[in-house]
């Protein structure tokens, strides 16, 4: 049984390390011209290849990333599965990322930077955290672990999900109602959803137009699911107060887009959460592990869902 790692030799050598410790029977390679396709049972990849077809005993497709937007799933054979990456190092960087941008927009950093530009020596008013609402959108591991992360500073937490979730001491919302409602509810919101055709597009002018006046965004999903001319014209109108963009659409984001010179928007090149190789290692081989067992791997995506 043959494990094909098609990714970056770098992380590769971490996981040939990793998997060869915790799964000894397993073959490892980098590269496929080295492998007996029929031998090949896992494979990890960011894009899905296009001689997938000839891996005709593969039982999981690994994405090397926390998405799966980028594969297209009807290429993939129904009978693979198809797991997203869920590994601590994902986790943790997108609990420090969403805090520091949380942070940022709370405590006016967009505006001091901005300040700082002409330079201009101004105290602006600083609300405290208990009235400072954060909304995140997204409940899964990544929302709720960044939530968790956010408890101790005191800001009403809500949160938003395709089906009811309870967390607690979190205001929860579900279904299309609890969206509208959390939006009218939230100062600093956080989109940590998974890019499918039900969250492409969703944050448009309507949906920003419901956000209090004077809120901000963290936007950590995907960048297709931001109507970025809607987010300048809501910034630019002084309906929204800031902006942190770790994604964009298209990425990069153009040199001449005016989101790039907006004085109240932070952007950042999609790094909010690298995928790290040691623990990623790891978490693929419990899933091989478990998988083994007759058991579900953990990040196992549901196709009729699409994350
Ligand atoms: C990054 O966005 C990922 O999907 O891991």
């Amino acid at each position: 049984m043959t494990f094909l790692f098609n990714s970056d030799a770098a992380r590769g050598a971490i996981f040939r390390e990793v998997l060869a410790r915790e799964i000894p029977d397993l073959r490892f390679a980098i590269d496929p011209a080295q492998v007996e396709a029929d031998d090949v049972r896992y494979m990890i990849t960011w894009l899905v290849p296009p001689d997938l077809g000839a891996y005709r005993r593969l039982e999981i497709l690994f994405s090397i990333g926390a998405g799966i937007d980028q594969f297209n799933a009807a290429s993939v054979p129904p009978g693979v599965k198809i797991v997203r990456m869920v590994e601590d190092g994902i986790v943790r960087m997108m609990q420090e990322y969403v805090t520091l941008a949380v942070l940022a927009l709370h405590r006016n950093w967009p505006a001091y930077l901005d300040q700082q530009r002409q330079p201009l020596w101004r105290a602006i008013p600083q609300p405290q955290a208990q009235d400072r609402r954060i909304g995140v959108l997204g409940l899964g591991l990544l929302g709720q672990a960044v939530l968790e992360r956010l408890k101790p500073f005191g800001f009403p937490l809500s949160g938003w999900s395709r089906s009811p979730r309870a967390i607690e001491g979190v205001t929860t919302h579900h279904g299309a109602d609890g969206l509208d409602l959390l939006l009218s509810t939230t100062d600093i919101l956080v989109c940590l959803l998974p890019l499918t055709a039900q969250t492409r597009g969703l944050l448009d002018a309507g949906r920003l137009a419901r956000l209090p006046r004077g809120a901000a965004l963290v936007q950590t999903g995907r960048g297709a699911q931001l109507d970025q001319a809607a987010l300048l014209a809501a910034l630019d109108s002084g309906h929204l107060a800031g902006a942190v963009l770790d994604v964009t659409d298209p990425e990069p984001l153009p040199a001449d887009h005016p989101l790039w010179r907006h004085p109240r928007v932070l952007i950042t090149p999609h790094v909010a959460s690298v995928t790290q190789p040691e623990t990623a290692a790891r978490a693929v081989a419990e899933n091989i592990k478990r998988h083994r067992a007759g058991l579900d791997p953990v990040g196992l995506v549901d196709r009729s869902r699409g994350y």
